[in-house]
């Protein structure tokens, strides 16, 4: 079992010190240039973001205010500023040489490859953001993105933020029962989609799970679908609703000016599960996110103007967002989009992508590099990768084994692991590694970045001595922070805000995450401390599963469960009880994991289910969760089970 585990961690003792010639042209290029910045930043973190939003951002109208905080937890950043992150990403760009330099290369899964510059990346933003005007969309619209991997996905949400019509990205591996949730909660006014994508060598239609998300009228504010074809399947298009992408964007004038957008303007709304209740939409805003995403991604990778950046997640979720769209195109940098995915016909298509493209800053999860290893060194020696420069982790911790393996044999002792904390709620990378500066040890995020204030405290907001356990929290707003749950401002109160009260009563972000810190004052992340499971990196709420599995005629009651899993960081257990009558078998769980499958999407299908005629609760009919994990991960129940309401329940599941 290659798990996290406390022991583990107090066990490594492994530092790396940064490659001297990195650290010799970095931005920061020393721990006490580190030192010397935090303690800026520290002594009036206003001036410093200020100036930073001055100097890397550029504003239609300047901001008066750095950060209005008198109503916590609402912030509002850089108000009575106007800008544009459209504009950012491109048109100041377009002065100068760097109109020509690649903007956007995307591989796709087929082999098909597509290069935009930056030129050409503005001249297909403008079109589509007409062709989006012309379907009668304007400021503060909620258009939803249903899409693959394609160029036109980062065109897509580039065009919305041209127009000020905030973009709800909904990734394409959910299902029509997800995506239609998605569209209600949120209001959505028009769908952009494709009619399908390639994954794993073949062609997966898109379009009919919009068609069924639309059926009966579920989602009334939805008029408008704009269709891109990718696949060239037979795709039914509904009169007055349907239209093809190439035949309305192609026809479009490339002119339209961006629209000067507030800072604290929507610029996105992004779905994420949590402990309780459906999935929430995290609402980030123009100006703090875009500063967010542009600086983190300017430290944590210390971009040089001729980098490729590779970052392999799905445009679906933050990390597609901030790092392979808004955090390069900022920056003026090189970005690398793949539809594809290692599959087994193709187990070196990651390391052909870098030696293809000499990629020089890759960005991949733990999950992803497990299993790498499982495939063995001999795959990636195959292929000259002698462009690597940097190598970042995200999404769930890595194991020390893991570090290790990416570190020598991806980046052959040559390339910093950067291994990067974060959340969709954060907007841009909180703790990490920098490049230069930070020494590194396998499985630790290592230090915040400047000016986040991130701690480890217990219930009343006190900072936890070296070693111990503790909630990650953050004591101060940040620009990139999200700012609230689409719809239900008291749930972003509720959820983030109410957990971790200070003694000087004021509030902490509460990230829903166990941590621990060590004597160097370095970050090693645990995992979850409430009942969000993380299956390869992706966040599912065990209560979304538990809603699946309880709309099946067939159960009674339904509680899940994470349960370690080498490969995937975490695997999912359903305790299931029966209608009165009905005795559960395999054909009864592989159709309820077919059901939650398209209930919520295949990443949610429980690896296991198992049926029992009851579950463990305490008196008052809370059902104790602790025991079930340990009963998943086959460990011994420990602690105090004496508020158990029943214990021969517990007998019966330990069978
Ligand atoms: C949760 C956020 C933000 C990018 C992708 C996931 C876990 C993320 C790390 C890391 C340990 C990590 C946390 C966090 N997580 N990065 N480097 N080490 N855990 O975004 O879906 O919003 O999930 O992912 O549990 O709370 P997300």
């Amino acid at each position: 079992m290659s798990q996290v585990t406390i022991e583990s961690v107090l066990q490594e003792g492994r530092v790396f010190e940064p490659p001297a010639e990195l650290a010799a042209g970095a931005r920061i290029g020393s721990m006490d240039a580190y030192r010397e910045l935090v303690a800026r930043v520290e002594a009036d973190p206003d001036a410093f973001w200020g100036q930073q939003a001055r100097e890397q951002l550029h504003w239609f109208e300047p901001f008066h205010t750095v950060l209005d905080w008198s109503n916590p937890p609402f912030a509002r950043w850089f108000e009575g500023g106007s800008t544009n992150l459209a504009y950012n990403c491109l048109d100041r760009h377009l002065q100068g040489p760097r109109a020509e330099k690649t903007a956007l290369i995307w591989e796709g899964e087929p082999g098909d490859s597509r290069r935009f510059s930056y030129r050409d990346l503005h001249t297909q933003v403008c079109k589509a953001a007409n062709a989006l005007k012309a379907l009668g969309i304007g400021k503060g619209d909620l258009v939803a993105l249903y899409m693959p991997m394609v160029p036109e996905a980062a065109i897509a949400m580039l065009a919305c933020a041209r127009i000020g019509a905030p973009h709800s990205v909904v990734f394409g591996g959910f299902s029509a029962e997800a995506l239609r949730d998605r569209l209600i909660d949120g209001g959505v006014k028009a769908v952009i989609t494709a009619d399908g994508g390639f994954r794993k060598d073949k062609a997966v239609a898109l379009k009919p799970a919009v068609d069924q998300a639309l059926a009966d009228g579920a989602c009334p504010t939805v008029e408008q679908v704009l269709v891109v074809r990718r696949t060239e399947q037979p795709t039914a298009m509904l009169e007055g609703r349907d239209r093809w992408w190439h035949e309305l964007v192609e026809a479009q004038s490339a002119d339209c000016p961006a629209e000067p957008m507030a800072s604290e303007d929507r610029l996105f709304v992004l779905y994420t599960s949590g402990s309780t209740g459906k999935p929430k939409g995290v609402v980030h805003t123009t100006a703090g996110y875009n500063l967010w995403a542009h600086l983190t991604f300017q430290w944590i990778f210390d971009i040089r103007d001729d980098d490729v950046h590779w970052c392999t997640a799905d445009v679906g979720w933050i990390t597609g967002h901030s790092y392979i769209v808004y955090g390069p195109l900022s920056n003026g940098a090189t970005t690398v989009m793949y539809e594809g995915a290692p599959r087994p016909s193709k187990p070196g298509a990651f390391w052909e992508v870098i030696e293809k493209h000499k990629v020089s800053l890759f960005y991949t999860a733990p999950t992803a590099i497990r299993a790498f290893m499982k495939s063995g060194r001999e795959v990636p020696d195959q292929y000259d990768m002698s462009s690597l420069r940097i190598l970042g982790t995200v999404g769930e911790p890595i194991n020390p084994e893991a570090w290790m393996w990416y570190r020598q044999v991806i980046g052959h002792d040559r390339c910093p692991v950067i291994d990067t904390w974060w959340q969709t709620e954060t907007g841009g990378v909180m703790i990490s590694p920098l490049p230069g500066a930070t020494p590194t040890k396998p499985g630790s995020a290592t230090l915040p970045l400047p000016g986040i204030a991130a701690d480890i405290v217990d219930n009343e907001g006190r900072s936890v001595g070296i070693d111990e356990g503790g909630y990650l929290a953050v004591r101060r707003p940040w620009p990139g922070m999200m700012r609230t749950v689409h719809g239900d401002p008291e749930r972003f109160r509720k959820s983030y805000w109410e957990h971790i009260i200070g003694a000087d009563g004021r509030p902490l972000y509460f990230a829903g995450d166990g941590a621990r810190r060590d004597a160097d004052g370095y970050y090693w992340v645990m995992g979850r401390v409430d009942d969000v499971i993380s299956v390869s990196g992706h966040r599912l709420g065990s209560m979304e599963i538990e809603s699946a599995l309880v709309s099946h005629p067939a159960v009674a009651e339904a509680a899940v469960v994470g349960r370690p899993d080498p490969l995937k960081g975490e695997g999912i257990v359903a305790f299931v009880t029966l209608q009165a009558g009905l005795s559960g078998d395999d054909t009864l769980g592989s159709e309820l994991r077919r059901h939650v499958g398209s209930e919520i999407g295949p990443i949610a299908r429980p690896d296991e289910i198992r049926f029992s005629d009851a579950l463990p609760k305490t008196r008052s009919g809370k059902i104790m969760r602790r025991i079930l994990r340990a009963l998943a991960a086959g460990e011994e129940v420990s602690g105090d089970t004496s508020t158990l309401e029943d214990r021969s329940v517990l007998d019966a599941l330990r069978g």
